[in-house]
This record gives structure tokens, C-alpha cells and sequence, in this order.
């Protein structure tokens, strides 16, 4: 029994995917573009077994169960279907993310869970193939294959609709600031509220046509450091995504009050000459699009705004990897 563990990284996404053209092939009405994160990664092993009965699933340290259990399968089988694979497997993963805020702990996951199932089937796929084969498990997860800026294009069928790398080593100073509101898992998750609003808001085909339009001018601020060019467009393309939720019937919401304080304290720090742009997911954080001098300044802001708001520094991470062995 070959164990491969796989370490991947989290992404944040500039340019967001909020919605699927197909649910089956996991194809989305946008093409996406973001930024693999170091801080926030998960590690996962697995092993097919023979003598199993079921999937085993550990997630840090505890038996899964329910839906999320339901997902790993389904994607197990995925990945017996194309190595021939009969056995179930073993998967022990440990995440380093706060699960399910928002910080998009799924492309992580399912990421990792795509680079050692397949190793661990006997399959060697390119990087373009692991994407692929991540993106049925969590559509962000097609991204964290690669460090650095990655971009998915959302193709028209299974071969097409792939990430790749923009920019893999960053070598001038980006992070974000991921401020932690409350990390409790959310209520909706995205799944079900991308394609809620996709099926009910007035507004999200202008939203799908306004994101893609903007690939082009985003690769332009990523090829030009400029990151105030990237921050203003990641900041419009996240709250024009919010939009299309708080306008979908019903409407429904992932930001708190404590998400806007920290919106509307990025435009006040703006107006003092600091660089500083929000962006924010399927859940309450807010992550901070800055520059690492001026963190200082960030921070003490925060602390003043909600006393005893906790902050994450998270700068530009490597691409998967995956090895022979356990965790
Ligand atoms: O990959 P999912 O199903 O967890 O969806 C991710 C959706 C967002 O995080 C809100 C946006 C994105 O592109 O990552």
C-alpha cells in the first residue's frame, strides 16, 4: 500500500468565480484569477486499502461524516474511475485554514485530496490534468495547484475549463491581511448560494460579463506590480459578487457589520495615502490587499476599529507538492 501526501495552499481570488455554467463538469460562467496564499494550507495522505469496507476520512484527527464525507467520495471515485482503482482508500488531512469562513479551505482540500488520490491510484498527471481533476472537487481548488497568481479560465467542457499559473514566484511586496471576524462555519455555503444567486439576481449576468472583462486589465496590474490597480479591481469585482446576493430572492448575506467596519476602514486608510483594498468570499472575513511596510499601520487601525480583532499576515505561496510516505 503506497502512501502520497500532498501539501496545498489556499488561494484568495482577485477576480472571483461565483456561479457554475454546469454543475455536473463544475464549469463557471467566469474566469477567475488569484493569489495562492503561504500561511493557510492543507497536508493530506492516502492510501487504498484492500480490506476497507468504505472510505476512511480523518480530518484533523476526527472520523468525517455527513456531506462533507459525501463529497470525498464522490471525488474518490472520480479518481477510480480514471486509474481503474477498486479499493477504497484511506485520507488523513489536516487543515491549516479556519474551515469553512471564507477562507476558502475547500481549495486546499480538495487540491491536496486531487494530488495524493491520484499519485496514490497509480496515476502521474501533469499539473493541467491535477487542476482539472481538482476543480470537480471544489472549483477554487483548480487554482491552488499553482503558487503565486493563477488564473482558471472557465473553458466550455471538461478539457478546457483549467487553471494556470500568471506568475508563480512574487518578488516584490504584496500580502493580505486576513482579518479573522468570526471563525465559525458559515451558514450558507457556496455552492448552494452562487447558484442561488446565479438562478434569482436581476443583476448577475452584468456581473458575470463586468468579471470577465476585467481578466484582461487584471493581468495587466499583475504584470505591472501595481498594486493599487489590483487592489481597486479585486475590491469592485468582490462587492459587485456580494451585490449579486443581496439582490438574489430571497436575498441572503455573508458580510457583517464587522466586515463593512473593516470595508469602510480600507477606504478611510485610502484616504490617508496608504494602500489598502478589501475583498471578501463566501463568509465574513475581509482579507486586506496591502504591502507588508505597512502592516503597522493596518493593524493599529483594526485594533482601534474592533478591539481584539484577530489578523493573519498571508503572503504569496508555492505550488502543490506531493511526496511519497505520510504526513
Ligand atoms: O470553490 P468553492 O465552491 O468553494 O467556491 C469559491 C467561491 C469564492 O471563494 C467565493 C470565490 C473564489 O473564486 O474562490
Amino acid at each position: 500500500m503506497t502512501h502520497f501526501t500532498a501539501r496545498a495552499h489556499t488561494n484568495i481570488a482577485l477576480l472571483k468565480y461565483w456561479g457554475k455554467a454546469d454543475t455536473t463538469l463544475m464549469l463557471p460562467t467566469t474566469t477567475s484569477i488569484s493569489l495562492t496564499l503561504d500561511e493557510f494550507y492543507t497536508d493530506t495522505t492516502v492510501w487504498f486499502d484492500a480490506a476497507l469496507v468504505a472510505d476512511d476520512v480523518m480530518l484533523d484527527d476526527e472520523v468525517m461524516t455527513g456531506k462533507g464525507y459525501d463529497k470525498v467520495t464522490r471525488f474518490l471515485d472520480l479518481v477510480r474511475d480514471m486509474a481503474g482503482e477498486t479499493r477504497y482508500a484511506h485520507v488523513h488531512s489536516a487543515n491549516h485554514v479556519p474551515t469553512a469562513a471564507g477562507l476558502a479551505s475547500s481549495a486546499s482540500a480538495f487540491a491536496a485530496l486531487a494530488g495524493a488520490a491520484s499519485r496514490a491510484a497509480g496515476l502521474a498527471l501533469s499539473p493541467a490534468e491535477l487542476s482539472r481533476l481538482a476543480r470537480r472537487g471544489s472549483g477554487s481548488a483548480s487554482r491552488s495547484i499553482f503558487g503565486g497568481f493563477a488564473q482558471w479560465d472557465r473553458g466550455h467542457d471538461d478539457l478546457t475549463s483549467v487553471a494556470k499559473p500568471l506568475v508563480e514566484t512574487i518578488d516584490w511586496p504584496i500580502q493580505l491581511l486576513t482579518v479573522i471576524i468570526n471563525d465559525q462555519p458559515k451558514k450558507i455555503d457556496s455552492r448552494g448560494g452562487m447558484q442561488h444567486a446565479k438562478a434569482t439576481s436581476p443583476f448577475y449576468d452584468d456581473w458575470v460579463n463586468r468579471s470577465n472583462a476585467l481578466v484582461p486589465v487584471m493581468q495587466t496590474a499583475i504584470a505591472n506590480h501595481d498594486i493599487d490597480q489590483i487592489g481597486q479591481l479585486a475590491e469592485a469585482n468582490a462587492l459587485q459578487m456580494h451585490a449579486t446576493n443581496a439582490t438574489a430572492q430571497p436575498a441572503f448575506n455573508y458580510l457583517t457589520d464587522s466586515s463593512w467596519q473593516v470595508i469602510n476602514l480600507a477606504t478611510r486608510l485610502r484616504e490617508q495615502g496608504i494602500s489598502v483594498y478589501a475583498t471578501m468570499d463566501a463568509g465574513p472575513n475581509v482579507k486586506l490587499i496591502s504591502r507588508p511596510a505597512d502592516t503597522e499601520v493596518i493593524t493599529a487601525a483594526l485594533a482601534e476599529a474592533i478591539p481584539g480583532v484577530v489578523v493573519r499576515t498571508a503572503t504569496p505561496g508555492p505550488s502543490i507538492k506531493i511526496v511519497e510516505g505520510d504526513q
